[in-house]
């Protein structure tokens, strides 16, 4: 569990990262519709709950850095006895200051008449610009009403700013807390994927694995899988979104899954790949080995010091000779690698930053160059090869074979931690987990 006192922490390195006479607007997640009247399951957005660890919908986070009747100020929805019987139960504004520490808190529906006065006088105003049009135009409306009012002496903001980059940079580097409930998440995915290689049998439905995969979510009290579960039994593992899962599994194919949960807002990521029938074939372990080997050599570059692109890099490089080897491409190495030519069979990158979402924020870059990487970072590690069914330039035997491997990584001052580690992925204990 994330602390109240690091929720405030974190409010406080922001506010201190914020220019002077500043303020910044944050809101909540809207609500979304289903179908007709039936919501999703509401999931705050992320930005807002690393602020506050308030997760209702119809709220707003104003925090005022200097201001003397207190810097952290929420609207939110005011209790409502009947709509606490349907839906639960709500904060409302005392709740807010009571559980959530804030300073000074308002019914939403006021925040019309409120809100005005607390941008009044500030220079600057951070938000998420161009993030959401509503948003955007409401904001203009309160700058509007200050207007008005400029000649009764009224000083409207003279700067609009970005706050995804103050917010991001903060987000990306995990503190301890953070890096805990981050490892829970990995090794409730972990324990996931063992179970479906082990229930896993020819005849089965690719929907059915992502049962037993989301059954272990659920029941290590995750709300929800971090993203849309990816079950792909053979050529289906070369779609690299494919979420439709309702194919049959077929014995002699390798399945694909790609699964991860959100736990306590926070989410892993891991993709496995291994036989339905529990045994490799050939032409499947050859391109296997390449894609662990990929993989082990991009956990090895990605330690402090080396850049992010170091990573993916090594599974270009460890990749490319691979297809050489196996007959799928012909050439010189270094000519394929310079040509893309691997592109061919992995069309994608090495991986990207995970935290409370599963693509996770942060710049990849600084000043046009790709950026250190730093203790505190978390990231995927998840190279692959897809070989399309009808790539006629290859044998037979390789077409529709479709791998990925994929942990998450956190990087630490002495190296790296291998938050999945607890999930098999050598072909022997693959193999062994499966034999039972
Ligand atoms: N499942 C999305 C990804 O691996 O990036
Ligand atoms: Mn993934
Ligand atoms: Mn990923």
């Amino acid at each position: 569990m994330i602390k109240p006192s690091e929720f405030a922490r974190r409010r406080r390195e922001l506010m201190a990262l914020m220019a002077k006479d500043s303020i910044a607007i944050i809101t909540a997640a809207p609500e979304r519709t289903r179908s007709r009247d039936t919501l999703y399951r509401y999931r705050q957005d992320s930005d807002f709950y690393y602020l506050t660890g308030f997760d209702e919908p119809e709220s707003v986070l104003v925090l005022i850095p200097g201001r003397r009747q207190g810097q952290f100020v929420m609207f939110c929805r005011d209790r409502d006895r009947a709509r606490e019987i349907w839906d639960g139960y709500r904060a409302g504004p005392q709740g807010a200051c009571e559980i959530y520490g804030a300073d000074d808190a308002f019914p939403i529906n006021d925040i019309d008449e409120i809100l005005p006065g607390l941008i009044e006088g500030r220079e600057r105003v951070y938000y998420a610009v161009g993030k959401d049009q509503n948003f955007d135009r409401q904001l203009m409306e309160w700058v509007k009403a200050i207007r008005a009012r400029a000649r009764a002496g009224a000083i409207p903001p003279a700067e609009f700013v970005d706050l995804d980059h103050l917010l991001h940079e903060m987000r990306l580097f995990k503190s301890p807390g953070e890096l805990k409930v981050m490892g829970k998440s990995a090794r409730i995915a972990a324990r996931a994927h063992s179970r479906a290689m082990q229930v896993c049998k020819p005849g089965m439905f690719e929907y059915q694995l992502q049962a037993e995969i989301e059954h272990e979510f659920a029941m290590a009290g995750s709300d929800f899988p971090a993203y849309s579960s990816i079950v792909g039994g053979g050529a289906n593992g070369c779609i690299l979104h494919y979420i439709e899962n309702r194919a049959p599994l077929q014995d002699g194919d390798l399945v694909l899954i790609d699964a991860g949960c959100e736990y306590q807002y926070y989410a892993s990521d891991i993709t496995r790949t291994f036989p339905v029938n529990g045994k490799f074939s050939p032409e499947q372990k050859v391109l296997y080995n390449i894609v662990l080997q990929a993989q082990y050599a991009a956990i090895a570059a990605a330690r402090a010091g080396n850049h992010w692109e170091q990573p993916h890099e090594a599974t270009v490089k460890v990749i490319t000779e691979g297809l050489v080897d196996a007959g799928l491409l012909k050439g010189k190495v270094a000519d394929l690698i310079r040509d893309g030519a691997y592109k061919d069979f992995y069309m994608h990158r090495a991986g990207h930053w995970l935290g409370m979402d599963v693509h996770d924020v942060g710049d990849y870059k600084v000043d046009h160059h790709w950026r250190l990487l730093e203790p505190g970072m978390v990231m995927t590690i998840e190279p692959g090869i897809y070989v399309s069914p009808d790539n006629t330039r290859v044998a037979k035997k390789w077409r529709g074979i479709g791998i990925r491997i994929e942990d998450n990584v956190a990087i630490t001052r002495k190296g790296t931690e291998i938050l999945t580690a607890d999930v098999p992925k050598t072909i022997d204990d693959i193999e062994a987990l499966m034999r039972g």
